[in-house]
């Protein structure tokens, strides 16, 4: 007899390197036990060091790919990564529209690790467009603070900029402090709309993190498509990336990838 399998979609782009993006979400969805889909909406010629070129998929092309999943297979959890420009954050938008995709983790990829603009002013069309269809929305520090006005410093103005963000149609919100000062832990705040609550790991010393925001986003996704309920997603999600963030891979000259696939 075949085996039942939940099914989660990743919409975002191609990294060559293989630590981030499409290829990060793929191996976050196998390492948790569901089936992957995927719908492009660029390639990107990087490394651990930098992006050195993107090529947007034309937004005819990314509808295509997700009615070609979606009218056979289907999915019981989406993420969103990088939306790249204002055509192909309004085809996604309608697509989620189109296939009712209510469990919607939306990471809200704006740069690169390396400092490259993977949203080119687009941030007025996403506000409108994606974050009100958002079940959770998993802004780093900078992105929380473009999308909220906030300037963070502290976990006070992490809440903050959670509530705006939330204000902003998001029915829920997971500010990561990754990016925080080091003398924080890693500490991120998960707001549901009425509550705060506070998840914090030990902060881990290596400079191998590429692609923590989409493990992290991908692994919500996963554990929602199982039929978690939002709270228990996010814990199991922070136990998953500080795992990998410890075991993480010594490849490239810069900032090297997690392992996904390794339990301490
Ligand atoms: N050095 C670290 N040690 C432990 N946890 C970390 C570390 N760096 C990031 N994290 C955790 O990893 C998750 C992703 O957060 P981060 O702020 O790095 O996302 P991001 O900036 O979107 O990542 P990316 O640059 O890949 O897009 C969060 O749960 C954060 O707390
Ligand atoms: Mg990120």
């Amino acid at each position: 007899m075949s085996e039942k399998i939940s099914r989660a979609l990743t919409v975002a782009g191609s990294d060559s390197s293989g630590g981030a993006g499409i290829q990060a979400d793929i191996k976050t969805f196998t390492a948790l036990g569901v089936y992957g889909l995927s719908v492009l909406t660029s390639v990107t010629a990087q490394n651990t060091v930098e992006v050195s070129a993107i090529y947007d998929l034309p937004e005819q092309f990314v509808g295509l790919q997700f009615d070609s999943v979606m009218k056979d297979i289907g999915c019981d959890a989406a993420k969103l990564g990088m939306l790249c420009n204002e055509k192909i954050v309004e085809t996604v938008a309608e697509k989620i529209d189109q296939y009712k995709i209510e469990k919607l983790v939306v990471d809200p990829v704006m740069h690169s690790k390396s400092g490259v603009s993977l949203l080119k002013n687009s941030t007025e069309v996403f506000k409108k467009e994606i974050l009100p269809k958002a079940l959770i929305v998993t802004p780093n520090i900078l992105e929380a603070e473009i999308l909220s006005s906030v300037s963070i410093g502290t976990i006070s103005d992490m809440k903050t900029a959670a509530e705006r963000i939330h204000s902003l149609g998001a029915k829920m919100v997971f500010v990561k402090g990754g990016h925080l000062e080091k003398k924080y832990p890693a500490t991120d705040i998960f707001f549901n709309g009425e509550t705060f609550e506070e998840l914090v790991c030990q902060r881990i010393e290596t400079k191998n993190t590429h692609g923590t925001g989409c493990t992290l986003s991908a692994a919500v996704c996963a554990f929602l498509a199982k039929g978690m309920d939002i709270s228990i997603s996010l814990k199991n999600s922070k136990d998953f990336i500080t795992d990998a963030i410890r075991n993480s891979l010594e490849m490239g000259k810069g900032h090297g990838p997690l392992n996904h696939f390794r339990k301490t």
